[in-house]
C-alpha cells in the first residue's frame, strides 16, 4: 500500500488518459483480471497510485506519483495491443494523490470492482459525516473519469 503521508510537502504528477479496448467479449474478464493483477504489483513497486474506470468499451485511466515513472509506464500502457486510441486528457503536477490508497483501483459497475462506475451509486451510510478532504478528492477525479468515459465529452 502507497503511503499517502509521504506525499505532504510533495508534488505529485497525474496523468489521465481515455482508450478503447481491443479485447473481444469472451476472453475480456481474463485479460482484465490479469491486467489488475499485474497492475496492482508493478504500481505498488514504482510507488505508484491511480484507478482504471472499465465502462462498456472505454478505459479512463489515472496515473499518479513520480513524473518520470508515470511516463515510462505510461509509454509502456500506450503501446499495449489489449486497447487503442489512446489519447492523453490531462497531465500535470497537482498537490495531492486522489487514489493514494490504491495501486489500483478497479471502477466499475462489475461485482468485485472497488469503486463504483455508476454515478450516485457510492452513497454512504453515513450521509451526514462531513467527508475528509482525500475522500473529497477521489470524489472529485472519479466523477471527472465518469465524465469522460463518454467519447463526446473532450479534452479542455
Ligand atoms: C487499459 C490498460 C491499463 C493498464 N494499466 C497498467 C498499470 O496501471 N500498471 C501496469 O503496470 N500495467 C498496466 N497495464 C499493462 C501494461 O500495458 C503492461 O502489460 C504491464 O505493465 C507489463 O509490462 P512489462 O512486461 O513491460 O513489465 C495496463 C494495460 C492496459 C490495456
Amino acid at each position: 500500500m502507497t503511503d499517502t503521508t509521504a506525499d505532504l510537502g510533495q508534488q505529485v504528477f497525474r496523468l489521465v488518459y481515455r482508450s478503447h479496448t481491443t479485447m473481444g467479449s469472451a476472453n475480456r474478464p481474463a485479460e482484465l483480471e490479469e491486467i489488475f493483477e499485474v497492475s496492482r504489483r508493478k504500481n505498488h513497486d514504482l510507488g505508484l497510485s491511480g484507478a482504471l474506470l472499465v465502462w462498456q468499451d472505454t478505459f479512463v485511466q489515472v496515473l499518479e506519483g513520480d513524473e518520470a515513472r508515470v511516463r515510462e509506464l505510461y509509454a509502456t500502457i500506450a503501446a499495449d495491443q489489449r486497447h487503442q486510441q489512446v489519447e492523453t486528457l490531462d497531465e500535470g503536477v497537482v498537490s495531492a494523490r486522489a487514489f493514494g490508497r490504491w495501486a489500483m483501483a478497479h471502477v466499475s459497475d462489475d461485482e468485485g470492482a472497488d469503486l463504483p462506475a455508476a454515478r450516485g451509486a457510492e452513497a454512504t451510510d453515513a450521509p451526514h459525516a462531513t467527508p475528509r478532504l482525500e475522500d473529497r478528492r477521489q470524489e472529485m477525479l472519479l466523477d471527472l473519469m465518469r465524465e469522460y468515459a463518454d467519447p463526446d465529452i473532450r479534452p479542455l
